[in-house]
């Protein structure tokens, strides 16, 4: 196998390996699953190592290379060591990369995969952060029915047409194509969350004009990663639809791009909907060189 290749494999293994966790029980995978888009519909809040449960939710993992800062808040910039906090987090996987050497040295698994992928099978810790950001950057979602249409090779309805042209007045100076975001931080009206009181980016920056700024996330992949937000306070695009028709311009907070309200008749917010459907790419979902490594994490016969 080519190295390339062999690296994705051992990343991709990593990724869905809860050898990773001090009790062996989660993985990444467990809060960033391929049908979910690697987000975690299941959940508001993430949920990790003994049942401890998070302050966010799980953000969707696709189309990483563009991203300038990782995270809710924009803690991390960089893919190769953002792995370690999932990793040392005592509530979400609790375990110590000396420990994760040890089990992984110790495996029949891994050696030939370090191997395979490295030219020797010396396990070392800059190792595995750089596999698992080898897989995470394959995570690539371009196939969308949007995609399609912009390549000439399918034609959106007129429902998806009007939808298209809300969007473009209402949504795309911080959901910009084609990415659907400027990956920027923004603060989108939300009230503050009851539970955590998470006031995002000022964690990061502590400069209080980024008080409850949060990064624009995509709206690729909508209906695979419910719930949506932060902190996951909303299931259904009709709602989140409903925040942005309802919005209270005078919070102090709002990003200027909202300061005007956002008005949507009912059917407008139908053909929105239908739009950001379209955005939907069925073919990352069921990739199967993403999903679970049966090759390598299977006991072979
Ligand atoms: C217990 C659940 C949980 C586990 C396990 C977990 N993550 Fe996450 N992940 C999250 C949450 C929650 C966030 C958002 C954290 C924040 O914004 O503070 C996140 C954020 C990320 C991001 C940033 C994405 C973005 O758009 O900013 C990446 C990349 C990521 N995780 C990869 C991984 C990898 C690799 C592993 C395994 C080593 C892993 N995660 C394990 C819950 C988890
Ligand atoms: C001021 C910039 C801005 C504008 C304009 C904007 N959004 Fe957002 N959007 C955000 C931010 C920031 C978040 C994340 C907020 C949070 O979680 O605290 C977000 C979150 C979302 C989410 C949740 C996605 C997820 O994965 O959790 C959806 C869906 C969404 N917006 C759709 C829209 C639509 C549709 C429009 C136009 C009607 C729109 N947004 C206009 C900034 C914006």
């Amino acid at each position: 196998m080519e190295a390339t290749a062999a690296k994705t494999l051992l990343g991709r293994t990593l990724f869905y390996d809860p050898l990773l966790s001090a009790d062996n029980t989660i993985s990444c995978a467990s809060c960033h699953s391929p049908y979910n888009a690697f987000a975690h519909t299941d959940h508001k809040l993430s949920h990790g190592i003994r049942d401890s449960i998070g302050t966010r939710n799980a953000p969707a993992l696709f189309n990483l290379a563009w991203q300038p800062k990782l995270m809710w808040d924009g803690a991390s910039h960089h893919l190769d060591m953002q792995a370690l906090a999932p990793i040392t987090h005592p509530g979400e996987m609790a375990e110590s990369i000396e420990n994760i050497l040890k089990k992984l040295v110790s495996s029949n698994t891994y050696p030939p995969l370090f191997q395979d992928a490295y030219g020797n099978d010396s396990i070392t810790s800059q190792r595995i952060l750089k596999a698992l950001t080898q897989f995470q950057l394959t995570l690539v979602s371009s196939n969308a029915k949007y995609d399609r249409v912009k390549l000439n090779k399918d034609t959106f309805t007129s429902q998806e047409i009007s939808g298209y042209k809300l969007y473009q007045a209402n949504c795309k100076l911080c959901h910009a194509e084609p990415l659907f975001s400027t990956y920027s931080f923004k603060n989108n009206g939300l009230a503050p969350d009851t539970n955590n009181y998470d006031i995002g980016r000022y964690n990061v920056t502590n400069d209080p004009k980024d008080s409850f700024f949060f990064k624009i996330p995509s709206l690729r992949n909508l209906s695979y990663t419910y719930p949506y937000m932060h902190d996951g306070r909303y299931r259904k695009l009709r709602e989140v639809l409903n925040h942005y028709t309802s919005i209270i311009t005078s919070n102090n907070n709002l990003s200027l791009e909202l300061k005007n309200g956002i008005s949507l008749t009912t059917n407008d917010k139908a053909d929105l909907i239908a739009f950001l459907l379209t955005l939907n790419d069925i073919d990352f979902i069921f990739n199967t060189d993403n999903t679970f490594p049966r090759e390598t994490l299977l006991p072979q016969e």
